[in-house]
């Protein structure tokens, strides 16, 4: 287990596009419980691989009754939209106002080479597409229609 270093925006790595996992092995594995604990201890709902400065095609997403573990994630279906609040653990002290689906359906693999299909709503599904965009070096500042600084909120 370990804590790892969550890459700030500004830096490269976070607008790389990540590859995909070929076949989870041990240290996909080891990466996905550090990412775990990481996500854990930042109070996150969601973690994205290259977030920790690994180009890999993995998220985890906390569905609110357990974190989910997705490797090559794809959103296979998207239904009705939702405006909200959104915020990222690389963007520190801001938040913005993004659209996205209200629905989706992902399709991934978990970590025994499984292929699973999960769906997420409201929240979940905000969650889901914004971990599977820094997967694509999109940031959620990228297509937010209003971004607050949350410094100015508190003053
Ligand atoms: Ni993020």
């Amino acid at each position: 287990m370990a804590i790892l270093n969550i890459i700030k925006e500004g830096d490269e790595i976070l607008r790389k596009k990540c590859r995909p996992v070929e076949k989870p092995d041990r240290r996909i594995c080891t990466l996905l419980d550090d990412m775990r604990d990481t996500m854990r201890l930042a109070k996150g709902i969601g973690l994205a691989a290259p977030q920790v400065g690994v180009m890999r095609r993995i998220v985890l997403v906390d569905n609110s009754e357990q974190i989910l573990e997705l490797i090559n994630p794809e959103i296979i279906k998207e239904e009705e939209t939702q405006e909200g609040i959104e915020a990222c653990l690389s963007v520190p002290g801001k938040y913005g106002i993004v659209k996205r689906p209200m629905k989706v359906t992902v399709k991934a693999t978990d970590r025994n080479g499984n292929e699973f299909i999960t769906h997420g709503e409201g929240l979940v599904a905000r969650a889901f597409c914004h971990e599977i965009d820094h997967l694509n070096g999109v940031l959620y500042i990228d297509i937010a229609s209003e971004i607050i600084d949350q410094d100015e909120v508190d003053d």
